[in-house]
């Protein structure tokens, strides 16, 4: 077989077979493919797209190119959650404490952030000792004593999406539908849980941006894990805006703290008691409504945020953090964002906002940069509010002063100010089971 043979049929519309799915993916993983094969049939595949069985032959393939977790010895229902990523997005953090506090177990692998989209492990990082590493024995140990933890992917855990996810990135071929699919399902089957949520953003902010392409890759995924054995379903949320108030990674946990405490933001709010609703009900707790208001609850009594309070502690964090956010070190430096005209925040460009948060230090530009874990953004305004000239609609924080002039400019150029006030959009869009 020849990669140059692969490469051109797909390039020319072609339908690959299992075996030179196979062949591509075991050549990303040993290294026997160079990285310009590799990303000149990711851009075959974003231009062509692949079918049905191939992009199931593709997920097995990312799924078997690595270790794989064996959580047999888990007691208990397993559930995962999994976001495609979004600006704000720190439901992870909320979600899986409030679904632990029912007995259902959340043994949680997560990623860093992605482009213009935060990661749940940098956020944690956010949190003076807590460990994101863990050996697979203490993972499920945890897991079985008090049932949740959180850790990045090892090297070893699904390598051939770790090649492809770094050449995607700097080859524009993220956002392609069997490449997203693959890369996410690929690695959800490396891990051993019995349910899967998925989050599938769409909007501005997300790697898919329109409700029908999202819902066809959420169709595509669901699809994808029931073949692999697995209960699914999939949320279709609202990425056109931020979620919540805060991005970069301390802010975030600061409002995910707050939201378990019961006070938090209305919207972030909602897709966290909707999506950790659907993870009890799948896991068998009952119907998702009835499933929904256990969540509620598990956020008024403080079940949820003392589960939260638990993991920091058994992975090392300083959970002084936790009981007092405000000991969270803050930003050297503070910029206020006025708005230029009054009006009605009418739209906003929500990956530009996530960009806004990078330029700050909230994120990376290459895989060694550092992150600085205070950067990022409170918004005061979101889409919908209306806004006098002059007004402050965020606030930007950051350890580097040299870096306001150039996110102010990317927040005020992605926010829309007009005479009319916009249609209020659907939280969520639609659930496919
Ligand atoms: N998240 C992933 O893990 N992979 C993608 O391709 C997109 C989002």
């Amino acid at each position: 077989m020849r990669m140059y043979d692969i490469i051109k049929k797909k390039r020319d519309g072609g339908e690959l077979s299992t075996a030179e799915i196979q062949y591509f993916i075991k050549g990303v993983s040993d290294g026997g493919i160079p990285d310009y094969q590799i990303s000149a049939l990711c851009m075959a595949i974003y231009f062509n797209g692949m079918n049905v069985r191939e992009t199931c032959d593709l997920t097995f393939a990312v799924r078997d190119s690595g270790d794989k977790l064996d959580f047999s010895t888990i007691n208990g229902i397993r559930v995962d959650k999994h976001s495609t990523g979004g600006v704000g997005d720190k439901t992870s953090l909320v979600v899986a404490p409030i679904v632990s506090s029912f007995g259902i177990k959340v043994a949680k692998m997560s990623g860093r952030g992605l482009g213009h989209t935060g990661g749940t492990i940098d956020k944690l990082e956010a949190i003076d000792g807590f460990q994101t590493t863990l050996s697979e024995a203490d993972f499920i140990k945890q897991v079985n004593d008090i049932g949740f933890a959180i850790v990045g992917q090892s090297k070893q855990f699904a390598p051939a999406d770790k090649k492809l996810y770094a050449l995607r990135d700097v080859t524009a071929t993220v956002d392609s539908m069997p490449l997203i699919a693959a890369s996410i399902m690929g690695k959800k089957l490396a891990a051993d849980d019995d349910c899967i949520v998925l989050d599938v953003k769409t909007g501005s902010g997300s790697f898919m941006k329109s409700v029908e392409k999202s819902t066809e890759l959420a169709q595509l995924m669901v699809d994808i894990g029931k073949s692999a054995g697995k209960k699914m379903v999939a949320l279709i949320t609202n990425m056109d805006r931020p979620l919540g108030y805060a991005i970069g990674n301390s802010l975030e946990v600061i409002e995910a703290v707050e939201t378990l405490q019961g006070h938090g933001p209305e919207d972030f709010t909602e897709v966290c008691l909707t999506l950790a609703g659907h993870m009890l009900s799948l896991a068998g707790k009952g119907s998702v409504e009835s499933c929904i208001e256990m969540a509620k609850q598990a956020i008024a009594d403080g079940s949820a945020y003392c589960k939260l309070l638990e993991v920091v502690s058994r992975q090392g964090g300083n959970t002084k953090l936790i009981e007092n956010t405000s000991n969270f070190a803050k930003a050297k430096y503070s910029c206020a964002v006025k708005c230029k005209k009054s009006g009605f925040i009418s739209k906003v460009n929500t990956e530009s906002y996530g960009f806004a948060s990078l330029a700050l230090g909230a994120g990376r530009n290459t895989a060694e940069d550092a992150i600085d874990y205070s950067a990022g953004i409170i918004l005061n305004k979101k889409t919908g509010d209306f806004v006098e000239e002059g007004e402050i609609i965020a606030i930007l924080y950051s350890n580097d002063e040299s870096a306001f002039a150039k996110a102010e400019e990317i927040l005020l150029s992605a926010t829309e100010v007009s005479g009319s006030k916009p249609e209020n959009e659907p939280l969520i869009y639609n659930i496919i089971t």
